[in-house]
């Protein structure tokens, strides 16, 4: 699979199978996300694999939040909780002059990096943001002073590919060196 497809194939999952994720595709989507740039270098991520079913059932009791209850969390084989070790240059220094947190852009490429990794494996995943970060830490012993911003399920899709994908025409994203100024005859981007 090239990027090309590796991007258009890519959707969120929220049904896995009984398989476990291997311990060598875990370490591969690490290594995927170790490679991710990030503020000065600054590598603050930090990445939890959770594959003890009573942790995620834990997750799912204790630390989700209401109106999206993430139920499906519970049949994932692999939760990645993405954590933040804060830098005093990149994210004290740094985003007290710009206001730019680079930890989370940090985090959310290298969690994306995952996520690639993770589809040409032949894995689904889905981005979590809707949770109690205190809860989560407190079930996995995170301390207090690291951040939690995402998770990820990850497992085999269960049952058909469902593909909803529903995208901004790139002409309402795109611009042309002036906010709003239309570069060229561009139209509705590859997923419509
Ligand atoms: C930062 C972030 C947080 C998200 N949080 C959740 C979540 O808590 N629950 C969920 O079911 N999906 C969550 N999603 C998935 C989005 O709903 C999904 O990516 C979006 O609807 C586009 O669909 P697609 O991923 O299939 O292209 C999240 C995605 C991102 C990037």
């Amino acid at each position: 699979m090239n990027l090309e497809e590796i991007l258009r194939r890519r959707h969120s999952v929220r049904a896995f199978d009984d398989r476990p994720v291997r311990l060598e595709d875990i370490l591969a989507l690490g290594e995927a996300a170790r490679l991710a740039p990030s503020a000065c270098n600054s590598q603050t991520w930090r990445f939890v694999a959770v594959t003890d079913r009573g942790l995620i059932a834990r997750i799912c009791d204790e630390a989700t939040r209401p109106f999206i209850r993430n139920e499906f969390l519970r049949q994932a084989p692999l939760v990645i909780v993405g954590c933040s070790q804060l830098d005093v240059v990149a994210n004290r220094l740094g985003t007290a002059i710009t206001g730019i947190e680079y930890f989370q852009i940090d985090l959310g490429i290298a969690m994306e990096h995952m996520v690639l990794r993770a589809t040409e494996l032949g894995l689904g995943t889905c981005w979590i943001g809707w949770f109690r970060e205190n809860k989560v830490k407190r079930i996995l012993g995170i301390p207090r002073r690291i951040r939690v911003s995402a998770m990820l399920a990850v497992g085999y899709p269960r049952g058909e590919e469902t593909r909803a994908h529903s995208r901004k025409p790139l002409s309402e994203i795109l611009f042309a060196d002036r906010w709003g100024e239309p570069l060229g005859p561009i139209d509705s981007g590859v997923f419509g």
